[in-house]
């Protein structure tokens, strides 16, 4: 259990399952909204089992059984079939997706890409475009969608970074076709995440084709081009997935995996990192008193200038906001596995092929695990504190922990902390978020927010 956090007025949250509904009422509502068919003693009990037509199901609350599925049964609990035939074909067999000997070798070729060092070399990508914000934000009249803002921010980081050198024109190509891919692989994944077959008509599959032909053939120039140029002055993530080797065996990426890798980052790191900013904005509106606190530190650390990566350890009250926007609305709300083997999660017996849910919106609002869990208190993390392992998994954990996590977190506080000393954000009646499931946790209708200079 957590410290007790401070009791108060809560946040938005999702209304999850109070009925036992059917089959066909369940995919209705998993279409609109993942969040729904969690039922809400996902948020009180350690396990809640059923099934959906032939499929058992399992959804995992309890920390150590969750231990035994990310960590220490890793290879008895791959990710779910479905899951990875719909990224499959945008992504091949890359490092979200594999499993074995090629996920390993991937996962050791390209982790030498994160060290602090390269992330920090790239860090400055961050500052600048949290520049380039702060000037958007000053031009937008009183009012801004912070969704909207925060996903062109961060996009504009991982596509200077991946494809530094192509023109502006190209990226917002980019960036249409990566929304559509997104859009349909979320519709899709509805359907898919419950454990429909893949031969069920899902309707989005037609546009993905064409987004997907438009990413790989961009993708494959900037790789082509690279190629003739040489590596830049510092290297890019580009230049170091080329240079990456497996440690052991030194055998490196060819043009196709580096084509499939730069995409998984793009489409693993971007919406991921401008929903904890947009989220963030929201609570900070919501929580004028925080916001302020946050102000006080951002504006004593950076005195007028934008942040940089070696101001980050000097912002811990961000990293607080951070961690508990995460743990109150974890982009990758919910994860899920395939049990290939029989097993016993919490009492209960799973057979070969159920699938087992990591539902990381009910584990953190869990009521065994969290005191007041719907409420935001970014002082349940003060002094740098750890809650247990695997009761807190916004970047998942075992040996397939987020590759970018501290490439998040740098880019997340960097551009919070700069926004956040420069604007003030308020909530606008009537107009509060709604949170919704399609792959990742997103606000439906974005985050507009009142954006006033201070
Ligand atoms: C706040 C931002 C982010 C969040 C919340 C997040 C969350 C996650 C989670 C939960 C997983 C584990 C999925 C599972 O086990 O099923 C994951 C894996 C992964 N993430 Fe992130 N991520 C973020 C940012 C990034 C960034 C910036 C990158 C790359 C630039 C990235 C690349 C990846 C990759 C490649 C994997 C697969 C790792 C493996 O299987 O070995 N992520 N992420």
């Amino acid at each position: 259990m957590t410290k007790v956090a401070k009791s108060g007025l809560e946040p938005v949250k999702a209304k999850l399952a109070t009925d036992v509904i059917g089959p066909i009422k369940t995919l209705m509502k998993a279409r609109k909204n993942l969040l729904e068919i969690i039922p809400e003693s996902a948020t009180k009990q350690p396990i809640v089992s059923g099934t959906m037509g032939k499929v058992s199901w399992h959804m995992l609350m309890d920390p150590k059984s969750i231990g035994r599925v990310m960590k220490d049964k890793l290879d008895a609990y791959p990710k779910s079939d479905v899951t990875k035939n719909i990224l499959k074909p945008a992504i091949g067999e890359s490092m979200l997706i594999a499993e074995g000997a090629h996920w390993r070798w991937q996962r050791q070729a390209t982790a030498p890409i994160f060290t602090h060092r390269n992330i920090s070399n790239l860090a400055p990508i961050m500052s600048a475009t949290a520049h380039i914000t702060c000037d958007r934000l000053s031009a937008c009249k009183g009012e801004a969608d912070l969704f909207d803002e925060m996903i062109r921010a961060t996009f504009e980081v991982i596509a200077n970074i991946t494809f530094g050198g192509s023109d502006a024109v190209e990226c917002d190509e980019l960036h249409v076709a990566l929304n559509n891919y997104t859009d349909s692989v979320g519709k899709m994944s509805l359907l898919d995440l419950i454990g429909l077959p893949t031969w069920v008509p899902r309707p989005a599959r037609i546009f993905k084709n064409s987004a997907i032909r438009k990413m790989h053939s961009m993708a494959t120039d900037a790789i082509t081009r690279r190629k003739t140029e040489g590596a830049k002055d510092i290297p890019d993530l580009l230049d170091l997935l080329m240079k990456g080797e497996d440690p052991e065996t030194k055998r490196r990426l060819n043009t196709a995996e580096i084509r499939d890798t730069l995409l998984t980052f793009i489409v693993a790191g971007h919406e991921t990192t401008a929903l904890t900013l947009a989220w963030g904005l929201y609570l900070c509106a919501f929580d004028q008193e925080v916001q302020d606190k946050l102000r006080a530190e951002a504006q004593s650390v950076l005195k007028g200038r934008i942040a940089t990566a070696e101001d980050c350890p000097s912002l811990p009250y961000t990293e607080q906001v951070i961690k508990e926007t995460m743990r109150l609305y974890p982009p990758v709300a919910f994860m899920s596995r395939t049990a290939l083997e029989t097993d016993e999660l919490c009492g209960q017996p799973v057979k070969r092929k159920d699938t087992v849910m990591l539902p990381v919106y009910a584990l953190h609002r869990n009521h065994a695990l969290w005191e007041n869990p719907d409420t935001f208190d970014p002082n349940r993390f003060a002094n740098n504190y750890k809650p247990d392992r695997f009761s807190y998994i916004p970047f998942g954990d075992g040996p397939r922990i987020c590759i970018g996590a501290q490439f998040a977190m740098i880019e997340t506080k960097i551009v919070l902390s700069t926004l956040i000393s420069r604007f003030k954000f308020e909530r606008i009646d009537g107009k509060d978020p709604k949170p919704v499931l399609l792959i990742t946790l997103r606000p439906e209708e974005g985050i507009p927010l009142k954006v006033t200079p201070v």
